[in-house]
C-alpha cells in the first residue's frame, strides 16, 4: 500500500539536501578539510570519550559550559574578539545553530534575507520554520551592495538577515563597514511587536546573522565581524564552526558568539541535552590541540592561493577567495567538465552561477590531480 501521510504541503515534492556522496579517491566537494587528525588528537579525543562514556547512564550538561568556556577562550586566540563564555552558543554544526536562531526569531509572517549566491542550505533554515524567505543580488563580482542591503532592510523588516562571509559558494568576505552599516540599518527595522492594552505596537530590531563558516582562512589583514559582538550590538550573531578549518566535519560542533541576550533566547528553543556528553568531551580534547590544527591552516590557504594563480595562468576566471574553496570558470558545458573530473577520480562541486564550478582546497597530491585533471578534461 502507498503512503498516505499528512506531510505539510510546503513539503511536498521536496528531496532531502545534500551534495551527492561518491566515493572516489579525491573528494573536493564539501569543503572539508584533507587532513585527518594527528595521532595526538584522535589520543586525547578517545581519552576524553572513554572518560565521558563512564557517565553516559547520565544526561550531559545541559548549556554545557565548559565547552563556552573553550570556545571563547579559541575565539581570543584566534580574532581581536573577547567574548564571555555567557556570550557562546553551541550546536551540532553551525547548521543547527542558524537554525536556532530562526526557531527563535523567524516564524509565520516574519522575514528572513539574504544575498545570492550564497548557501544553499539558508533557505531550508527557513522553510523548515515557516520563514519567508527572501533574496536580493550580489553585485556580478559577488561583493555586497551595502546600499541595497540597507534599502531591503528597509522596505522588508526581516527578522534575520544572513549574510556569509567568506561567502559560500564564491569566498568573497565583507568589508566590516558594510557590516557596521548594515547592523545600523537593521535597528528598530525588525518586525513590529505587536500592540497590548495601553501600550503601542513597536519595532524590534533586525537580528544580523554573519556566517563566518570559513573565517579562518581569511587572508591577511581581513577581519572577522567578531569584534562587533557585545552589548553595542545586541542583534548580531557570528556563527562558526569546528567543520572546516578545525578538521572536525565528523563531530558536528557550531558555534556562535553573540550578546547574552541573544543566547539566552536560543536556549529557549532548543532541545534539552541537544550536545551529547560524547560531542562535548571530543570537541574539548580537540580545542586544547588548537595551535597543530590551526597550523595546518596556513599551508591549505597558501595551497589556495596557488590554484587561484594557476586557473588564471590557464585563462580561466577564478574569484579572490578567503575560504578553503575557489569558483572558477566560465565552461561552455560545466556538467561535462564535472564529469570528466568524477572519470578522473576527482569530485568537485557544481554549484554558484551558470557556467562555475567549485573546487575545495586538498592536500598538495590532490590539487596536483585536480589540476591535471583539469587540463584534460577542457583539452578534450
Ligand atoms: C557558509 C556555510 N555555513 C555553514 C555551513 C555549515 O557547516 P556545519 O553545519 O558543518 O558547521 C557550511 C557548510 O558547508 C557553509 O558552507
Amino acid at each position: 500500500m502507498s503512503a498516505n501521510l499528512p506531510l505539510r504541503p510546503d513539503l511536498d515534492g521536496e528531496a532531502p539536501y545534500g551534495a551527492p556522496e561518491i566515493d572516489v579517491p579525491v573528494r573536493l566537494n564539501v569543503n572539508e578539510n584533507p587532513h585527518p587528525p594527528s595521532a595526538a588528537v584522535i589520543e586525547s579525543i578517545a581519552t576524553a570519550v572513554a572518560q565521558a562514556a563512564q557517565g553516559l547512564n547520565r544526561y550531559p550538561e545541559r548549556d554545557f559550559p565548559r565547552l563556552r568556556a573553550a570556545l571563547a577562550d579559541y575565539l581570543k586566540a584566534e580574532s581581536d574578539a573577547h567574548p564571555a563564555p555567557e556570550q557562546i552558543w553551541a550546536a551540532n554544526g553551525s547548521n543547527e545553530v542558524m537554525l536556532h536562531v530562526l526557531q527563535a526569531f523567524g516564524g509565520p509572517g516574519r522575514t528572513c534575507l539574504t544575498f545570492t549566491p550564497t548557501y544553499s542550505m539558508y533557505p531550508e533554515y527557513a522553510r523548515d520554520t515557516l520563514t519567508d524567505y527572501v533574496t536580493r543580488p550580489r553585485r556580478e563580482d559577488f561583493t555586497l551592495d551595502a546600499d541595497a542591503a540597507v534599502t531591503a532592510i528597509n522596505e522588508l523588516r526581516p527578522a534575520v538577515v544572513i549574510l556569509a562571509s567568506p561567502n559560500n559558494p564564491t569566498g568573497t568576505a565583507l568589508p566590516l563597514e558594510d557590516i557596521r552599516r548594515i547592523l545600523e540599518a537593521a535597528r528598530g527595522h525588525g518586525p513590529m511587536l505587536g500592540a497590548g492594552i495601553g501600550s503601542p505596537a513597536r519595532a524590534s530590531d533586525c537580528v544580523v546573522v554573519i556566517d563566518e563558516a570559513y573565517a579562518e582562512f581569511r587572508r591577511p589583514g581581513v577581519p572577522s565581524a567578531l569584534e562587533l559582538v557585545g552589548s553595542a550590538n545586541p542583534h548580531l550573531a557570528v556563527t562558526r564552526t569546528m567543520s572546516k578549518a578545525f578538521g572536525a566535519a565528523g563531530l558536528r560542533l557550531g558555534y556562535l558568539a553573540a550578546d547574552s541576550a541573544l543566547v539566552d533566547a536560543l536556549r529557549i528553543v532548543r532541545l534539552p541535552y541537544h550536545l551529547s556528553a560524547v560531542t562535548q568531551a571530543a570537541a574539548l580534547a580537540a580545542l586544547s590541540h588548537r595551535e597543530e590544527l590551526m597550523a595546518q591552516v596556513a599551508s591549505l590557504r597558501n595551497e589556495r592561493d596557488a590554484f587561484v594563480d594557476w586557473l588564471r595562468a590557464q585563462g580561466l576566471t577564478a574569484h579572490d577567495s578567503d575560504a578553503n574553496f575557489v569558483l572558477f570558470g566560465p565552461f561552455p558545458d560545466r556538467d561535462t567538465v564535472w564529469r570528466r573530473l568524477l572519470d578522473a577520480g576527482v569530485l568537485i562541486r557544481v554549484v554558484g552561477p551558470e557556467g562555475f564550478l567549485r573546487a575545495s582546497i586538498g592536500t598538495p597530491a590532490e590539487m596536483e590531480r585536480l589540476r591535471r585533471a583539469l587540463v584534460a578534461a577542457i583539452g578534450g
